[in-house]
């Protein structure tokens, strides 16, 4: 009964034709968003803002699920209405980012480790309560000389099975991801060998530690080559790097596969996603259903938009809705 409801968790997640928007930015990252584009980086501006995403009318059409961060789980609207009881009005299924981001891992110079399992099981029970139906935990590949080590993407990937374990046993849909950095001078072929690396031990891991695959969502770099490699990756390149990569990777039971932004422009995040669409109608489909995740992908033109300013609250919702129309065509390959 359980599996059953989890699983019709991760179907309507992935609906196709909708994403995911990632708007769990911790505070700091969120600050330091906000004081970009001149607003005030304090604890009602977050919530603002937060709430300019979530009421942008007709948001819904596009999104199926919305990633939060603790503060914003427990924030409400003007009105008083709690965030997590609009979205699910709206018909929008709450997320929460339960990691506790990332600590140097020790022995290990250049990589890094994810905390957050600590209390973990009590967390996810009190999100569920509060209306949460998935989570997600980060995990950070880096690539480097002679990184990442093997020993480090195991490491993650266990510390990820028993994430995606306990959220299981508390009704909660795992997000899992390894997010392999797009900084850094690698190649297409290097993000490509470290990539895969890393998702094959994820799941060999995944399936190792008994977790259901038929009730996890894989959120995962593109692959594509660093942002200060000289030769930088044309979309069709990361689309067939990309689908590569799933194909020789992924179990076909993982009901779906969302991608995250991780630093690409706007423009380019889109028109990769894009091209991955295009491939994907080309080969005639594929096991899993594909969606964006993005945060900084869509959410960066909505706060250059909005600047903190109360009378720019509406163009800045216009932008969010046309950002999120157009990575909605790029799913289907169809820009
Ligand atoms: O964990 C990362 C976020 O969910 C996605 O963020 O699209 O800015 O990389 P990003």
């Amino acid at each position: 009964m359980l599996s059953e409801e989890l699983y019709k968790t991760a179907a309507l997640l992935m609906s196709p034709g909708k994403g995911i928007l990632a708007a769990d930015q911790s505070v700091t990252t969120m600050d330091k968003q906000l004081s970009a584009v001149g607003a005030t980086p304090d604890a009602d501006t977050r919530r603002k803002y937060r709430q300019l995403l979530f009421t942008a009318p007709g948001i819904e059409k596009y999104v199926t699920g919305i990633i939060l961060y603790d503060a914003t789980i427990r924030n409400q609207t003007d009105d008083g209405t709690a965030f997590v009881d609009y979205l699910i009005a709206k018909g929008i299924i709450p997320i929460i980012k339960v990691d506790k981001s990332t600590k140097p891992f020790e022995g290990f110079d250049g990589e890094v480790v994810t905390e957050g399992l600590d209390g973990l099981k009590e967390r996810l029970e009190e999100y569920f309560k509060m209306g949460a139906r998935a989570a997600k935990w980060r995990a950070v590949v880096n690539i480097g000389e002679n990184l990442p080590t093997i020993e480090s993407i195991k490491f993650n990937c266990l510390l990820l099975a028993r994430y995606a374990r306990l959220c299981q046993e508390a009704g909660i849909v795992p997000i899992v991801e390894p997010e392999v950095i797009y900084a850094g001078t690698h190649n297409l072929a290097k993000a490509e060998e470290v990539t895969s690396l890393v998702l094959r031990t994820l799941f060999a891991v995944l399936i190792q530690y008994r977790v259901d695959l038929k009730a996890v969502i894989l959120k995962t770099s593109m692959v594509l080559a660093g942002n200060k490699n000289e030769k930088q990756s044309s979309p069709e390149e990361v689309a067939e790097a990309t689908l590569r990569v799933l194909e020789g990777a992924v179990p076909s039971e993982v009901p779906g596969i969302v991608f995250l932004s991780g630093g690409q422009t706007p423009e380019q995040v889109t028109s990769n996603f894009n091209a991955i669409g295009k491939l994907e109608k080309e080969n005639g489909g594929l096991p899993w259903q594909l969606a964006f995740s993005f945060s900084r992908g869509i959410e960066q033109p909505v706060q250059e938009a909005w600047k903190g300013k109360e009378e720019n609250v509406s163009t800045a919702q216009k932008v969010l809705l046309e950002v999120l129309e157009r990575n909605c065509k790029a799913d289907e390959g169809q820009l």
